[in-house]
């Protein structure tokens, strides 16, 4: 059973780096970018700094990924997929195929592209769409790690 505790302190390890930077970039680098920039140039100037922490996104992501999976083939937990009371492992999954697509194929596909196309057209509405998507993002995450920390530890919203 040592595997499954290891895989689990790997889990949140890789959790807590990913979306501690996703709670970085959009509580403290947006905002900083929007007060010390003027319009035109905030695009480039988010998109240049947050070019690194995407590549380590990568990284966190697939490691939370791995070790998720792992802990549910371990423990058989796949009929908790078909049960309403276990919705945050579908949050975890959801949110964990939320960010794959955009950090492996929508970003590096057309995402990046078409944000520095409208941003030059556009730069102040374009600037305000990737604060509230990054918003968006972080609150989902939020939920899920309040939902999977409360669920897994024995809470069940159907039944009080
Ligand atoms: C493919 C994606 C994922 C899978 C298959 C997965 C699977 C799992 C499993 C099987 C557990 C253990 C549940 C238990 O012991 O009852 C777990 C725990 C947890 N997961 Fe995930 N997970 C995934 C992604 C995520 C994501 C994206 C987040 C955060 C946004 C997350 C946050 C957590 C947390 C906070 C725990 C609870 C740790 C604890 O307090 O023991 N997981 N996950």
């Amino acid at each position: 059973m040592i595997d499954i505790t290891l895989a689990r302190a790997l889990h949140v390890v890789a959790i807590v780096l990913w979306l501690g930077g996703v709670g970085m970039v959009t509580t403290v680098l947006l905002p900083a970018i929007r007060r010390q920039h003027p319009p035109a140039g905030r695009f480039a100037q988010f998109h240049a700094i947050e070019h690194g922490f995407a590549r380590q996104a990568r990284w966190t992501t697939g490691l939370a990924g791995a070790t998720g999976v792992y802990m549910a083939w371990r423990l058989d937990l796949w009929d908790r997929f078909a049960a309403a009371e276990f919705w945050w492992m579908h949050a975890m999954v959801a949110t964990w195929a939320v960010f794959t697509l955009m950090l492996f194929v929508i970003e590096p596909l057309f995402l990046d592209r078409l944000l520095a196309r409208r941003a030059a057209r556009q730069p102040e509405a374009t600037y305000r769409l990737i604060e509230r998507l990054h918003r968006g993002l972080l609150a989902l995450s939020l939920l899920t790690v309040a939902g999977a920390v409360a669920g897994a530890h024995g809470l069940n919203l159907f039944d009080w």
